[in-house]
C-alpha cells in the first residue's frame, strides 16, 4: 500500500454500529485506511469507548498515526443492549449534533463519510452537504443479499413463512441461491415472530438505503462469494471486497513493519482471559473444539447443559467462551451459578473463559474445530485459520452464513435450529473424527484463497488501494 504525497486534504469520517463485531472490524479499516495516510476521524459512542480503553491499548496503538483521532457520540445505552432499533433511534438523536459540529470545525475539512450500512440516517446527511457516502456492511454478501431481496419475497408471498412445515422449502426469490437456500437459512428476523418487530422493517429499509451510498464496501473476498457479488453488483456496482480484513491488516503492518510476527491488534470490548492459550499449549495437535458464540448470543440454562453434555459425551477437548449474564432461566433471568455437575464434569476435557483471544486461539496448533453462532467475524476468522466449523446460528445474518458453510463452501456442519446433546455429540464426532478428512482439505483449500486475496496483487489487496485511491479523488 503505497503511501501519497498529498494526503493531508483527504479526511474521513467513520462511523460503526455500537457493538462487538461492528466496532472491531471497521477499527480495523480505520487502521487500514490510517496506515495509508488518510486523516481519520473515528466515531464511537462513549460507552464503547470506555469499554475498549478499559480493555486494550486502543489510544497507543492508534497515536503513531498522527492523522488520527477517536470522537465520542453521548450515549445511554449499553453495546450489548439487543434491541437494534431502539439503540439505532437512540444513536440518531445523539449523534446528529456531533456529526454537525465535526463538519463545521474539522481541519481538514471532512470530505468522506464511511458509515456502517445500518446507520441510513447519515445518508440524508450527507446528501443535504454533499458530502460523499461509503457504506460499509459487517455482514456476508450472502446475507447482505438475502436482506436486500426481503420485499421481492414479500411480493412472491414466499415470506411471511407461514408455519414450522414450511421451513424447509426452497426460496426462489434470491437470485444465486435457488438450489439451496431454504426459509429456514433466511436471516432469522424472517421468521414469522421476527417479521413483527420493528427490527426487522429497519434492516430492510436500511438495506434497500445501499444503493443511494456512492459505494459499499464488505468484508469478504471474491474467491469466497463470487457469485453472489455480481448479483449485489448488478444493484451497488461499486462494491469493494477488501476481507478477510483481520489479516489484511495484519499483512499489511507486517509488510509496513518489515516484522515477520505482530501481536493481534485487540478491539476488543470485554477483557480477554489469556490463561486459556497456555492451556492449549498443552494439548495435542488439533485435538479441541472451541466452543464460542459470539458477543451477543445468550444460551438458556438448558441449551447450555445439552451442549455441555454432547461435549462431555464426545470425549473430545474442548475450550469454551461463556460470557458472563449470557446465559437464563425460562423466565429471561439472568444464571450466574451452574449446577455443580457441570463443573466437575469440565475438569478433565474442557477449560472455560469468559472472553478468548479469539483470533490467537484459532491459529494455534490445538485446535481442530470450531461450534460457533456464525457471526461474520468469527467465521471468517476461521476460513483464514482452516479451522472446520459446527455451526449453530442464533440470530441475524448468522442463518445464512451457517448454511453457505455446510452447503456451499463445505467447511463444516449446520446444527441449525437444533440443541440436544445426542447432536452435539455427534456433529463434533464427526468434524473431528469421522469426517475430518473432507472438512480438513475444504478448509485448508479455503485458507489458501484467503491468503491469495490479502497478498499483493490479490483481490482484497487490489481493491483496498482502488478505494483509497477512489477516497483521494473525492478531496480534489
Ligand atoms: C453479530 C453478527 O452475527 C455478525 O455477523 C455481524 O457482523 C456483527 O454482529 P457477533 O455476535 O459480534 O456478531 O459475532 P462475530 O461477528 O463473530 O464477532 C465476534 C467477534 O468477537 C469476533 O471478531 C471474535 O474474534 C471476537 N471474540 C469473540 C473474541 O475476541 N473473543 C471471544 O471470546 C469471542
Amino acid at each position: 500500500m503505497e503511501k501519497s504525497s498529498n494526503n493531508s486534504s483527504s479526511h474521513v469520517l467513520i462511523f460503526p454500529f455500537p457493538a462487538q463485531g461492528h466496532v472491531n472490524s471497521m477499527l480495523k479499516l480505520a487502521e487500514l485506511l490510517s496506515l495509508s495516510g488518510l486523516t481519520i476521524t473515528f466515531l464511537n459512542t462513549q460507552h464503547s469507548q470506555e469499554c475498549l480503553a478499559r480493555f486494550t491499548d486502543i489510544k497507543a496503538r492508534f497515536l503513531k498515526y498522527p492523522g488520527f483521532r477517536f470522537v465520542t457520540v453521548p450515549d445511554s445505552l449499553p453495546i450489548d443492549s439487543g434491541n437494534v432499533a431502539k439503540v439505532l433511534d437512540a444513536l440518531k438523536l445523539e449523534s446528529k449534533p456531533v456529526i454537525e459540529k465535526l463538519l463545521i470545525e474539522s481541519n481538514p475539512r471532512i470530505n468522506c463519510f464511511i458509515v456502517d450500512g445500518i446507520l441510513g440516517f447519515v445518508t440524508d446527511l450527507a446528501s443535504e452537504l454533499a458530502i460523499p457516502i461509503i457504506y460499509f456492511r459487517t455482514i456476508s454478501a450472502c446475507a447482505f443479499w438475502s436482506y436486500f431481496c426481503i420485499p421481492d419475497m414479500i411480493e412472491a408471498g414466499e415470506l411471511p413463512i407461514k408455519g414450522e412445515e414450511e421451513m424447509d422449502r426452497l426460496i426462489t426469490k434470491v437470485p444465486g441461491m435457488e438450489t439451496f437456500l431454504r426459509k429456514r437459512d433466511l436471516p432469522s428476523f424472517c421468521r414469522a415472530n421476527g417479521m413483527t418487530e420493528p427490527t426487522f422493517y429497519m434492516i430492510m429499509n436500511e438495506t434497500q438505503q445501499t444503493t443511494r451510498a456512492q459505494a459499499l464496501i464488505m468484508n469478504t473476498f471474491e474467491d469466497l462469494e463470487s457469485p453472489i457479488l455480481s448479483q449485489i453488483r448488478n444493484h451497488c456496482p461499486k462494491t469493494y471486497t477488501i476481507g478477510p480484513l483481520h489479516e489484511l491488516l495484519k499483512s499489511i503492518k507486517i509488510r509496513s513493519t518489515n516484522k515477520q510476527e505482530l501481536h493481534q491488534s485487540s478491539n476488543s470490548l470485554w477483557e480477554v482471559d489469556r490463561t486459556c492459550i497456555a492451556w492449549l499449549d498443552n494439548q495435542p495437535s488439533q485435538s479441541v473444539i472451541y466452543v464460542s458464540f459470539g458477543s451477543f448470543a445468550n444460551l438458556t440454562l438448558d441449551q447450555l447443559i445439552e451442549f455441555w453434555h454432547g461435549l462431555i459425551n464426545s470425549n473430545r477437548r474442548f475450550l469454551w467462551v461463556i460470557r458472563p449474564s449470557s446465559v437464563t432461566d425460562k423466565e429471561g433471568i439472568v444464571v450466574e451459578k451452574f449446577p455443580e455437575e457441570l463443573q466437575e464434569g469440565c475438569k478433565e476435557n474442557g477449560y472455560i473463559v469468559k472472553w478468548a483471544p479469539q483470533e490467537e486461539v484459532l491459529a494455534h496448533k490445538a485446535i481442530g474445530g470450531f461450534l460457533t453462532h456464525s457471526g461474520w467475524n468469527s467465521t471468517l476468522e476461521s476460513i483464514v485459520a482452516g479451522v472446520p466449523m459446527i455451526c449453530w446460528p442464533y440470530f441475524a445474518d448468522q442463518q445464512t452464513n451457517s448454511r453457505f458453510v455446510s452447503e456451499v463452501w463445505k467447511l463444516g456442519l449446520d446444527m441449525k435450529d437444533v440443541c440436544n446433546r445426542k447432536v452435539v455429540e455427534k456433529m463434533v464426532n464427526d468434524l473431528m473424527v469421522n469426517k475430518r478428512e473432507e472438512f480438513v482439505r475444504s478448509a485448508a483449500r479455503m485458507a489458501e484463497l484467503a491468503r491469495k486475496s490479502i497478498s499483493e496483487g490479490g483481490s482484497s489487496f487490489c481493491n483496498l488501494n482502488r478505494l483509497i485511491e477512489d477516497i483521494r479523488l473525492m478531496s480534489v
